[in-house]
């Protein structure tokens, strides 16, 4: 990403940063050897061909637009089946013109959220270069996302989340899909820190954002909205913004079409931060930070986390998805603003449950750092950045059910999360995975890992190595 580096690396190699400068990596193509068709809806031609999973899959049937890996390589559950509703009755509640209002449903994934976009693409990669063991931090929906791909392959699925910090219904799905599950005392950003090293120091797979073939994957959301819209590009493409993955991958979706001449203007970005978890709208509104041809004012993102690192600052927020202050793809999300001449708002807690409620309420529903996309555009609208008349795609990014409580407790006012419970009995399930308590210290982490140094050779041989909290034995394929 870094224009005074450009040092460049084959897709063989597994890597997060710049071994040269430390700074975000990128996927490039080669255009004039791939496959691209001429126009987009030539893609339309795979929709005859569903019992072929590469077709069926609503990621790779875009295949010709990521490009790196050979059809026998591809991990796919198929992935993508989302669809992009229009929503009028929501619309008109906001002002809108009838007809102008699209939600793109990414809630009806096989995990229930749009990072299975990300995951067929990262694990298809992990495939490529033989790894085995793959771990992520996460706020839930990349460790629920993880879990379920790492079951479905046969590799051995890691989690580190922030003890209490995760929607139940995300934690569920990783002790369900049997992914080994670390509470770390801390938050996300913490455990994003510690998972990096971790991943750096015993060779797991890193499946976090900072993983470019993630993006890759996310990329195919805006193909769908486009195919939705026959083909047409809307005015608006409204995303919510944690650690700026997805909003990085739909400006590189848009820049590429832009390159190959697919479309032949991109739609405006506003990416909608929650006011708790506010980083990329404090550097782009407040410090006027912007892309500047890939370099940025490092002195004054710097001086935002210097502050936060003074003021011994954490995030918060109700849309715990997007409870995030360091996003690591910062930068690429200044690259998508400017790609798609974007903007960035900030909602309030009560804006976005507020809004949750009236998307539920029209159907379907969300969770809420979803429903934040909602809230951010009534803000839009109302101070005229958006036009009643624009025709707007909000991407709903999560299924309702994987925050219940934050639904019940709107409806009801009764906190299931503080209602006092009494201790844990010992489960007597024969095949209870149960997430193990560990500080957030490296020596800790490795030993519940079950991978002390004298192990580790051991498991570089045999790929794998029991642990307490995962007992059913890890399946060949
Ligand atoms: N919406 C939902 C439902 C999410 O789970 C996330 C991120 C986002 C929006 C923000 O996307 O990070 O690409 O800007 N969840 C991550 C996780 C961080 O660990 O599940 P982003």
């Amino acid at each position: 990403m870094n224009p005074l580096c450009n040092a460049t690396y084959e897709i063989t190699q597994t890597l997060t940063a710049c071994p040269k400068c430390g700074e975000l990596l990128d996927i490039r193509y080669d255009w004039d050897k791939a496959n691209v068709p001429k126009r987009l809806k030539d893609f339309e031609q795979r929709w005859h061909n569903r019992r072929f999973p590469l077709d069926h899959s609503g990621v790779w049937r875009f295949r010709d637009l990521l490009p790196f890996a050979a059809d026998a390589m591809v991990c796919t559950i198929g992935e993508g089946q989302t669809f992009l509703q229009n929503a009028t009755c929501l619309g008109n509640q906001l002002g809108m013109w009838p007809g102008q209002l699209y939600l793109q449903y990414e809630g009806m994934n096989p995990s229930g959220s749009f990072k299975d976009n990300g995951m067929t693409a990262a694990f298809t990669h992990a495939r490529i270069v033989g790894a085995r063991r793959v771990a992520c931090a996460s706020t839930g929906n990349t460790s629920a996302s993880l879990a379920l791909y790492a079951a479905l392959n046969g590799f051995k699925g890691i989690v580190f989340i922030g003890a209490g910090k995760i929607a139940f219904g995300k934690l569920s799905q990783a002790l369900d899909y049997g992914a080994l599950t670390l509470q770390i005392e801390g938050d996300f950003d913490a455990c994003l820190r510690r998972v990096r090293d971790v991943s750096a120091q015993l060779d797991l797979y890193l499946m976090n954002s900072v993983n470019p073939f993630r993006l890759e994957g996310q990329k195919t959301i805006m193909y769908r909205i486009l195919e939705g819209l026959n083909w047409e590009v809307p005015d608006w493409i409204i995303v919510p913004g944690g650690n700026l993955g997805n909003c990085s991958a739909f400006g590189k979706a848009f820049g590429e079409l832009l390159e190959l001449g697919l479309i032949k203007r991109a739609p405006r970005l506003a990416i909608i931060n929650a006011h708790g978890a506010n980083t990329l709208y404090s550097v782009v509104n407040k410090l006027g930070v912007t892309w500047n041809n890939g370099q940025p004012d490092n002195v004054k993102i710097k001086s935002v986390y210097a502050g936060m690192d003074e003021a011994n600052y954490h995030p918060h927020t109700v849309a715990s998805a997007i409870e995030i202050s360091r996003p690591v793809n910062l930068k690429k999300a200044l690259r998508a603003l400017d790609v798609m001449k974007g903007v960035v708002a900030e909602v309030t807690d009560e804006e976005i449950l507020e809004a949750k409620a009236l998307v539920g309420r029209y159907g379907f529903g969300c969770e809420p750092a979803s429903a934040a996309t909602i809230a951010g555009l009534q803000q839009l609208l109302a101070n005229k950045t958006i036009g009643r008349h624009e025709r707007v795609a909000c991407v709903l990014t999560g299924h309702g059910l994987k925050d219940p409580d934050a639904t019940v407790h709107y409806h009801t006012g009764i906190k299931t999360k503080d209602a006092k419970q009494p201790p844990a009995e010992p489960t007597w399930g024969s095949r209870a995975n149960k997430p193990i308590q560990v500080a957030d210290d490296m020596a800790s982490i490795i030993k519940a890992l079950g991978m002390a140094s004298d192990t580790l050779e051991k498991s570089e041989k045999t790929g794998y190595v029991e642990t307490p909290s995962s007992n059913l034995p890890f399946i060949e394929y």
